[in-house]
């Protein structure tokens, strides 16, 4: 063991010896959704991060999942999961708010101790809930999201633990996944709904609202227009970049073991024609999609 040591090809290892090693060591960035909103996210991520490698994994083949049950959307962002770990992701980031309320906890808590020791699975609830309590004056924080976020409370009990005092009024917003997939988001109807949908936290008299849901970051100015210049609107596009980059700072461990050869990868389980489409409107540059098969 001793003369291993101090062996001096270890100790003045060749190149050619250290390359096997170094390459291993090129992981990804996993960014996971039920479909192609969190390609939001991941344009977020490349702005605030460009240097490393991507890998974006769409379910398109089963979204939406914002109103199946919670075993279900366990059951699914497991195996999208283990597809990005397969792919060399060993940091995977739910940029789908329903798969972070619904299944984080879960794989964080049971699946990675069990069978994935030395990976991580980051979700958007948390750092949209800092972002929102460092924006707030008033205590009075509104949500938006799909109808499963809203019934998991995952948002009221994260800004909760964050400022107990805080107020926290929540709408589902079951109509506004399917205009934006429709591509309808820049239409008239849009407007209309959005009106109703906020109209019941205007009243509460927020100062901040979470757009807890990935489709939402495409209608921030719309909402904007709604809500008026006084009210902080937190869009999960940019807080999760910032979040992320903190992450990797106060882990170096991680941080090291990541590529920086500024590739992106798409997969999508179905249709990819479309997500090639309104994913590229999405993510704001031209993407090629791959076919993934998941479970
Ligand atoms: N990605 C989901 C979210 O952020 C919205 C679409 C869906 O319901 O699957 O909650």
């Amino acid at each position: 063991m001793q003369g291993f040591l101090f062996s001096p090809a270890l100790r003045y290892p060749k190149k050619e010896l250290l390359e096997p090693i170094m390459s291993k060591k090129k992981k990804s960035i996993g960014v996971f959704d039920s479909g192609f909103g969190g390609l939001t996210i991941l344009r977020g991520l490349v702005k605030e991060l460009p240097e490393y490698n991507y890998i974006y994994l769409g379910d398109t083949a089963r979204t939406p999942y914002g109103s199946r049950s919670q075993e279900v959307i366990y059951e699914f962002t497991r195996q999208a999961v283990d597809f990005l770990f397969s792919k060399d992701c060993d940091l995977v980031i739910l940029a789908c708010n329903t798969a972070s309320s619904e299944a984080l906890r879960r794989i964080q808590q049971d699946y990675l101790p069990n069978f994935h020791p030395n990976k991580k699975v980051l979700g958007v609830i948390i750092p949209a809930a800092e972002a929102a309590v460092t924006k707030t004056r008033n205590q009075k924080i509104g949500v938006i999201a799909t109808e499963q976020t809203v019934a998991s409370k995952a948002f009221v009990r994260e800004l909760r633990k964050l400022d107990p005092k805080i107020q926290v009024f929540q709408n589902p917003c079951p109509l506004l996944v399917p205009i934006v997939e429709a591509g309808e988001h820049r239409g008239e109807v849009v407007g209309a709904v959005l009106q109703k949908y906020l109209a019941p936290l205007l009243k509460k008299k927020i100062d901040a609202l979470i757009l807890g849901c990935t489709h939402y970051g495409i209608l921030e100015k719309k909402i904007r227009d709604i809500v008026g210049r006084n009210i902080a609107i937190i869009s999960e596009t940019s807080v999760v970049a910032r979040k992320l980059r903190d992450y990797l700072k106060r882990h170096p461990e991680i941080e090291i073991k990541l590529g920086k050869n500024h590739t992106r990868t798409f997969y999508s389980t179905d249709r990819t024609e479309k997500f090639q489409r309104l994913g590229s409107q999405f993510f704001g540059q031209r993407i090629t999609v791959k076919k993934a098969s998941l479970g």
